[in-house]
């Protein structure tokens, strides 16, 4: 295993404070193929939807939207964890790594500020009893963590709020690289 994908497992798994700036590549392309919620706690969340469509031959969009039933404002924490497609099976892979969702946002982890772009989302602040709409949003790979391998990949996405699991969100994705003559 390269020793930055070591290191980010074990910064992660000690603390938060993960460099974010370091999630800048242009090695390999990242390609969603398709995303779903696989759980929400009805305690927590009102809703919790997302909606992957084909926007053109190649990349899958996402729309959805959020209904939060508690204030979570800024608190909101995301736990990111990566499975890789191996032996007929989607298996845990070391990049794992979590944050206030904020950092995320301040940080533009994945292209996360392309949320502004369409929808009804305006900062990191999560409000209460309202619908927070997304749509059209494609992540940009260039703010993805260096190094990742070719492959097939499962990126689970866990909103965490003081000790509970609001929702989890799943995101099939491919990771390729410009084939080498
Ligand atoms: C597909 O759409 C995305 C986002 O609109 C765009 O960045 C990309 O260049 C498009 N790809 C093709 C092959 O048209
Ligand atoms: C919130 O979104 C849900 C699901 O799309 C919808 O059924 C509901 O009518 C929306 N509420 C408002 C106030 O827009
Ligand atoms: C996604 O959201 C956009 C903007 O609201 C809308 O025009 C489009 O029809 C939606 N697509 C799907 C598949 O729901």
């Amino acid at each position: 295993m390269n020793v930055f994908l070591l290191s980010i497992f074990i910064v992660t798994v000690l603390s938060q404070g993960l460099d974010f700036s370091k999630f800048r590549q242009h090695d390999y392309r990242l390609t969603v193929e398709r995303a779903d919620i696989l759980s929400y706690d009805k305690k927590y969340m009102n809703y919790a939807k997302v909606i992957p469509f084909k926007c053109n031959r190649t990349n899958v969009a996402v729309n959805g939207t959020f209904n939060f039933k508690i204030n979570v404002g800024s608190e909101l924490v995301v736990m990111v964890q990566f499975y890789k497609f191996a032996s007929n099976e989607y298996r845990l892979f070391p990049v794992r790594f979590q944050d206030k969702f904020c950092k995320f946002f301040k940080e533009n982890v994945a292209g996360v500020q392309r949320l502004l772009n369409c929808g009804n989302f305006v900062e990191c602040l999560l409000v209460v009893n309202t619908n927070i709409t997304l749509c059209n949003f494609i992540p940009d790979d260039s703010k993805f963590p260096p190094l990742i391998p070719s492959g097939s990949f499962r990126i689970n996405l866990h909103a965490l709020y003081s000790n509970n699991e609001l929702f989890v969100l799943e995101v099939y994705a491919k990771i390729t690289r410009p084939e080498v003559k």
